[in-house]
């Protein structure tokens, strides 16, 4: 098998998740650590380097010398990922880019542009597709056991306190990050109710920055009224809670309804009957909570490069989610219902 050869670039906390899974990977090897602070990119390529890896400071840097680079993981803060998904694109470089896909609408449809008109891949990591649970449910919903959908809702409560703004300048900066608990924690859990549920067609939100007034410019807490073509859908999210809770996603059908409960799911059928169903996790570190599918998807989407087939998490599948959550700030921000028909 020939080597893929790929580069990482923004070496901070999720590179580490994503080095061992490329790690794990037969054939693939990270030829190039890339971070404006050095020393972070050496204590990643000292674990996971193939012994002759390079280190380099910039994006630029390492485009002068890397010459066959096959894939990039872009791990960089929010404001980067299309700037360098589009510099890879243009030199040949397939990407696997971290969520979200951009802070911007514009942005989003420059990058989905860009990549239709060129025959290199781009995934972004939505790695909670590769959950069991909700492999589990999708089947079971698919199945059209249950009945159509007729309403969801997702709960996130997470821990995001001062030290965790304190610990990254761009987290916490609406120019950088681009919003809080929606764009950077939630957004995983907003994509699997999209996937479950299909296309929003309405949506009407508040959000607020109760815990950090004065520390953070984006929200901390949100909720969100979604109404779907046959389903309407209530969401929460707060980084303001003294815990990491597992997330809470349900939708209920006509005949039926299923919970997603961390990596547990329960399904009611009609007559009242329940059936609980337990998915082991990777357990990739303690944080396994915000979900920990990272190496199954890594992994499908080599498998999809050497296969040439697409996978579960291709740019322009993302699109409904994105845009979901850009129309989700909208409302926020302008106190108004936002209409999908309006864009
Ligand atoms: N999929 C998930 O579940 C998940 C979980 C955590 C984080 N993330 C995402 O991963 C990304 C990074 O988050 P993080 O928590 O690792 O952040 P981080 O701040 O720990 O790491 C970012 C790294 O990028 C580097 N960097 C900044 N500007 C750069 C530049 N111009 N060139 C090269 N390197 C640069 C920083 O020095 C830092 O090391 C974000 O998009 C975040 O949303 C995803």
């Amino acid at each position: 098998m020939e080597l893929t050869n790929v580069g990482i670039i923004g070496c901070g906390n999720i590179a580490k998740i994503h080095a061992k899974a490329l790690q794990a990977i037969d054939g693939v090897s990270i030829a190039a650590f890339v971070d404006i602070d050095l020393v972070k990119a050496r204590s990643l390529a000292v674990t996971y380097g193939n012994g002759k890896s390079k280190l380099y400071a910039s994006f630029d840097e390492m485009i002068k010398w890397e010459k066959r680079l096959d894939a990039l993981h872009i791990c960089t803060p929010h404001y980067l990922h299309v700037p360098m998904t589009i510099d890879a694109l243009n030199h040949g470089i397939n990407v696997f880019m971290e969520k979200p896909p951009a802070i911007k609408r514009r942005e989003f449809e420059e990058l989905l542009t860009r990549a239709a008109g060129c025959d290199r891949r781009v995934a972004v990591c939505f790695q909670n597709r590769y959950n069991g649970s909700f492999i589990k449910a999708q089947e079971i919903l698919r199945s059209g056991r249950l009945g159509r959908p007729i309403g969801a809702k997702g709960i996130v409560t997470w821990n995001r306190g001062r030290e965790y703004y304190d610990a990254a300048a761009w987290k916490g900066t609406l120019s950088e990050e681009g919003g809080g608990v929606l764009i950077n924690q939630s957004i995983h859990t907003l994509d699997l109710m999209v996937l479950m549920i299909g296309e929003p067609v309405q949506v009407e939100a508040t959000f607020s920055n109760h815990r950090l007034k004065g520390r953070i410019e984006v929200e901390d807490t949100l909720e969100a009224f979604i109404r779907f073509a046959h389903a309407d859908a209530l969401f929460y999210a707060s980084n303001a809670y003294a815990d990491d809770s597992p997330i809470l996603l349900e939708v209920v059908c006509e005949k039926g309804k299923l919970r997603i409960e961390g990596n547990t799911l329960t399904v009611w059928n009609e007559a009242g009957s329940r059936a609980k169903y337990e998915f082991q996790t990777a357990a990739l570190n303690r944080k396994a909570y915000w979900g920990d599918s990272h190496p199954a998807c890594i992994a499908d989407f080599y498998n999809g490069l050497r296969e040439n087939r697409s996978t579960l998490v291709e740019l322009a599948s993302v699109k409904d989610t994105f845009s979901l959550v850009m129309d989700i700030y909208e409302s926020a921000k302008e106190n108004r219902v936002v209409n999908r028909k309006e864009k």
